[in-house]
């Protein structure tokens, strides 16, 4: 579904990402790891083709085709969805509105969305304005999930929300990335976290771990936790996993 071969990114004039290959089957659903600050959103947004970061070299394949010279809209409407780490504000949009843009009128799917993501509540507030940091991530995924992406990007889905929430949110990406299904699996997922606490509900099948601007190890995401909560990341860059 996706592939990343020998990607260099630039962000405010600085060389974040030198040499990043990644690679998501069908179906497949893959955590990025690693510190704070070494460009796992910066990963994300130019997958998704935010404006700000420069590909300075290498390329971003999906379903067989570059996808660099497309228009975030365009990366969109084939399938790449993106739930971000700060959630944006639109005041004056409500919630619902951007949700019936999404799915093209009000519909039950909508009403079964916000339901399955305590949301409710939200849907006639302003767009992101004001909303708390749990409120904020629920409403993100809220966004995602309408659009039923076959390429998942999420970024950090469970920071700063509490444990009954993360229950809710676990099992609803579990159903949107169809992690239940054993045959038709069609959609993927490349989700970072700090925590893994979202593998209880994911069984992700791959991890990655990026540092000094390449993915420096892979391998299985709860070993990858078990190894770094043990030795720390510095470990990760002498490991030969
Ligand atoms: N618009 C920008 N201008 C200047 N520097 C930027 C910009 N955006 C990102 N950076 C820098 O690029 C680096 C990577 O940032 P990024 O947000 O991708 O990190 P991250 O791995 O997601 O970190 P975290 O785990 O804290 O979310 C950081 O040093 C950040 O300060
Ligand atoms: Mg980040």
């Amino acid at each position: 579904m996706l592939e990343i071969k020998g990607l260099g990114v630039k962000v405010g004039g600085e060389e974040v990402l030198q040499d990043v290959n990644l690679e998501v089957g069908t179906g497949e659903v893959h955590v990025l790891l690693g510190p704070n600050g070494v460009g796992k959103t910066t990963l994300l947004m130019t997958i998704m083709g935010m404006p700000g970061y420069e590909v300075t070299k290498g390329d971003i394949i999906f379903q067989g085709e570059s996808i660099l010279p497309l228009s975030v809209e365009e990366r969109a409407k084939k399938g790449i969805g993106m739930a971000f780490q700060k959630m944006p504000t639109i005041p004056g949009v409500k919630l619902r509105t951007l949700g019936e843009l999404i799915v093209n009128e009000s519909s039950d799917f909508l009403k079964e969305v916000a339901e399955k993501l305590n949301c409710n509540y939200l849907l006639d507030r302003s767009v992101g304005l004001g909303f708390s940091g749990g409120e904020a991530k629920r409403a993100e995924l809220f966004q995602l999930f309408l659009q039923r992406p076959l390429l998942s990007l999420i970024d950090e889905p469970e920071s700063g929300v509490d444990l009954d929430n993360i229950n809710l949110i676990g099992k609803a990406l579990s159903e949107l990335l169809e992690r239940e299904q054993v045959r038709t699996k069609k959609r993927s997922g490349l989700i970072i976290t700090h925590t893994g606490y979202i593998l209880e509900y994911l069984n992700a099948d791959m991890g990655h771990v990026l540092m000094e601007g390449r993915i420096v190890c892979r391998g299985n995401p709860r070993d990858l936790f078990t190894d770094i909560k043990e030795k720390g990341y510095q470990e990760c860059l002498r490991c030969e996993r």
